[in-house]
């Protein structure tokens, strides 16, 4: 896959135009998957975790429903309970670190992402539970250019009645897989009547190195990470409509996805910064 196709497919879907909404990138040698396995199995039974139906959880405003945990394994305190730096802009991203550096299975997991790591969490969903249709700010704007955050998740434990939702599709997505998960699209996500779901999910800054080490059509940077090929990376889900959406600034949306979002381009910084000089340009671009 070329980078600029990709780059151009994720700008076109955070406008809820189509694009790249998701992607199988490949998959976890059986072994190394088992070994994570059990070092989730592991944190379920023995970390702490924070709840995401409280009020005051930083995701709270996804509006979870039914039993939605998270366990947050890269972070500044130490603690997986604490989920502070796990969502936006995190001030003390240089000092983060693998919380529990002893599951060398998760380790070598993270390793992948080398330093474009961001955060990392095991999310937990129940029986009957599900994160509502919401939509997250995937670009962001600096004096040098715009930045995109891409995330991933690797399905750790799932089952058949397990959704995904992104921008009008829904898809399923399978144990021991590494998916491309665009959050900029307005996403949602669900577990049925069986048994609890656990994902890990990261997020990371995009770089041309980082698409080099995860993305089809490259060398994997690690043997145990079995890439996908271009042609099995694409993912075609099943047609789904939101009548509604959260967005975090804004609130509830009613109607169509497609509502008009324009993805924020390298004159925005000093547009929001210098108004009185920028205020005439057109946005976006
Ligand atoms: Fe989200």
């Amino acid at each position: 896959m070329d980078y600029r196709a990709f780059i151009r497919g994720i700008t076109r879907a955070y406008e809820h135009k189509g694009g790249i909404k998701a992607l199988h990138l490949g998959t976890l040698a059986p072994e190394w998957f088992r070994q994570i396995q059990g070092e989730c199995l592991w944190l379920v039974q023995q970390a702490g975790s924070s709840d995401v139906t409280a009020t005051d959880h930083v995701t709270n405003w996804t509006r979870p429903t039914g039993a939605v945990h998270q366990f947050s394994l890269f972070n500044a305190s130490g603690n997986s309970a604490d989920a502070k730096g796990d969502f936006g802009d995190d001030a003390e991203a240089r000092k983060k670190r693998l919380v529990f550096p002893q599951l060398e299975g998760i380790r070598r997991f993270a390793g992948l992402f080398g330093s474009a790591l961001r955060n990392l969490r095991l999310n937990g969903m129940g029986k009957s539970s599900a994160l509502d249709a919401h939509e997250e700010q995937s670009i962001s704007v600096t004096r040098f250019g715009t930045r995109h955050i891409v995330r991933f998740h690797l399905p750790v434990f799932t089952n058949a009645t397990a959704r995904i939702y992104l921008d009008d599709e829904i898809f399923r997505f399978e144990e021991g897989r590494l998916y491309f998960f665009h959050h900029g699209c307005v996403h949602a996500a669900s577990n049925g009547a069986a048994e609890p779901r656990y994902h890990l999910v990261l997020d990371c800054f995009l770089s041309l190195e980082l698409f080099r080490c995860l993305f089809p059509g490259h060398a994997s940077p690690d043997a145990g990470f079995i890439k996908a090929t271009d042609a099995a990376s694409a993912l075609h889900g099943e047609p789904f409509h939101f009548p509604c959406f959260v967005r975090e600034d804004k609130g509830v949306i009613e109607g169509a996805i497609d509502y008009g979002r324009v993805a924020p381009g390298f004159l925005d910084y000093y547009r929001q910064n210098y108004p009185s000089v920028f205020r005439l340009l057109p946005k976006g671009k």
